[in-house]
């Protein structure tokens, strides 16, 4: 397929070494996994309409002045990104109970949550991503209390943007995963949002029908799920062609 150096390979994922230093390409799969792999599936389509979906957000947050690693699509299933260290942490957002919260809690799918809550998990497959506080990402020295500032920040800023944005198409933002890395520019520090946004790493329910969206279809064997990328995508007017 591809005689650039691999860099990285996930399970949603690849990272190539980019074109000029301090860029690499991002390259969506079609693999769908689930229970940190115990899933696999390959889905024909889904990582075209996640590349499609990622670059309009991630675009709109460029925009917005929130620091993205996201430079611009080069194909139909490739981006070219900045080279970001990345912070080992899965950054999560919930606005409404579900997934592993729910669970956790007892708490009935769907109840809107009193404030929109942010959880952080360890990034480690052999661990789980087991959930940590940020008493153990300051004293572990994944990321300073400052630093952990700014994340928290980012993702207050990117939820109420996503938030807005899938409102005003009817789809209730549920919850969702952010990766945020270092980025390096000359004695310049920031952190940037990384990875993806897509339906692959958010809660997406339909506000009239409350059908999922999302990638709990495949969690939850529910079939479909190229047509709800698909659908999510045309509602926000991003125009798709599936190789
Ligand atoms: O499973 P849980 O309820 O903790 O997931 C919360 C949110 O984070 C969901 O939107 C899920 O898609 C996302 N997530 C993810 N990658 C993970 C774990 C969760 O994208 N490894």
């Amino acid at each position: 397929m591809n005689r650039r150096r691999k860099i990285y390979e996930g399970k949603a994922k690849i990272l190539f070494e980019g074109p000029e230093p301090g860029t690499l390409i991002q390259y969506f799969k079609d693999d769908a996994t689930a229970g940190n792999g115990a899933k696999h599936e390959v889905i024909d389509g889904k990582g075209v309409l996640n590349n499609r979906i990622s670059e309009f957000v991630f675009t709109k947050l460029n925009e917005l002045g929130i620091p993205t690693h996201f430079i611009r699509r080069v194909n139909m299933r490739e981006q070219l990104i900045k080279e970001v260290e990345i912070i080992p942490l899965e950054i999560i957002v919930r606005n409404v109970a579900a997934g592993s919260l729910a669970k956790r809690l007892g708490l009935e799918p769907g109840t809107r949550l009193p404030r929109s809550i942010i959880e952080f998990s360890y990034k480690d497959d052999a661990l789980g991503d087991p959930m940590v506080s940020e008493e153990h990402i300051t004293a572990f020295g994944w990321a300073t209390p400052a630093e952990l500032d700014d994340i928290m920040s980012l993702a207050v800023r990117v939820n109420d943007f996503l938030a807005g944005l899938f409102m005003g198409v009817g789809i209730q933002l549920v919850d969702f995963k952010i990766e945020v890395g270092r980025l390096f520019e000359g004695d310049l520090m920031r952190i940037v949002l990384a990875d993806e946004i897509s339906p692959d790493n958010c809660r997406l329910w339909d506000i009239k029908t409350r059908n999922k969206m999302d990638k709990d279809r495949f969690r939850e064997d529910l079939g479909g799920l190229v047509e709800s990328y698909r659908e999510v995508a045309q509602r926000l007017g991003i125009l798709v062609e599936t190789d």
